[in-house]
């Protein structure tokens, strides 16, 4: 366990992380697990299965369906007995111009990245209210909050993102929940594989559209993500923070 400052330690909390099975995800289930949480790993891809551990429960399942949220919120429920936090960290983008995308990109970019938010986001917190408190932290970006050519449906979904997270601290504020999302800048992983060819060398050439010169790393935003997991965050709800290496403040 590290030598943190107790706000920080995330000892008998138990924690959801969708997208697990790689990038930002699984940097997220690495820090979660080392600050002491125990953790549910949900991924669409099978290969999530190989963070199986004493205090990591996996599922296999896409975000998008509703049965995935019922099924990861009560696998929480069976295997640690409760649920303190949920990270949506979930997602795929797509880079198209607007008069190139189809209703199928459209539909396809939303049903993952904003009605998955929403699914996971209700069915925990249904429970987290039955337990009198809990923690959403989203992953939204950059593009929750600016133009970015390319991505009318990713931005569109991470603006929904943005504004659901404020939602839900409003709502659910007075029964002990917090959320808030943050917003990362380039980070190189293998979101774009499928996409273009390199996908990491990619997105690391984009390490200068950032002020301090170079793109991110899964374990920059893991941290953040972690500290709006802990006590440490306690006054922040309904918060967009950015971690972009400067980007949106040019
Ligand atoms: N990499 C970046 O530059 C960047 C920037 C801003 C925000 N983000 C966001 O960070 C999050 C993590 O992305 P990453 O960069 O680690 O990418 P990644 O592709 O490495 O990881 C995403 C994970 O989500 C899983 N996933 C995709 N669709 C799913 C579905 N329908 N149901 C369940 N799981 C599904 C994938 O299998 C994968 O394991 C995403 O929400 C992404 O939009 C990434």
């Amino acid at each position: 366990m590290e030598n943190l400052p107790a706000g920080f330690d995330l000892g008998g909390k138990v924690a959801i992380v969708t997208g697990a099975a790689r990038g930002i995800g699984a940097a997220t289930v690495a820090l979660l697990r080392a600050r002491g949480a125990r953790i549910v790993a949900s991924d669409i891809n099978d290969a999530v299965a190989s963070l199986a551990h004493d205090d990591v429960a996996t599922l296999t399942g896409d975000v998008a369906d509703e049965e995935t949220a019922r099924r990861t919120v009560a696998l929480a429920m069976e295997r640690f007995g409760r649920l303190d936090i949920l990270v949506n960290n979930a997602g795929r983008t797509m880079n198209k111009p607007l008069i190139d995308m189809s209703v199928a990109d459209w539909d396809g970019i939303m049903a993952v990245n904003a009605r998955g938010n929403f699914l996971q986001s209700q069915e925990a917190v249904r429970t987290m209210i039955a337990g009198g408190s809990g923690v959403i932290v989203n992953v939204a970006s950059i593009v929750s909050a600016v133009g970015m050519k390319d991505t009318a449906a990713y931005a569109a979904s991470k603006g929904a993102i943005a504004q659901l997270t404020k939602v839900i601290a409003v709502e659910y504020g007075d029964r002990g929940i917090r959320a808030n999302a943050v917003a990362p800048g380039v980070v190189e992983t293998d979101i774009l594989e499928g996409i273009v060819k390199d996908s990491r060398a990619t997105l690391a050439s984009y390490g200068g559209v950032h002020p301090i010169g170079r793109v991110g790393q899964a374990s920059e935003i893991a941290e953040v993500i972690a500290f709006l997991a802990s006590p440490a965050s306690s006054f922040m709800s309904g918060a967009l923070v950015m971690a972009d290496g400067g980007y949106t403040a040019l």
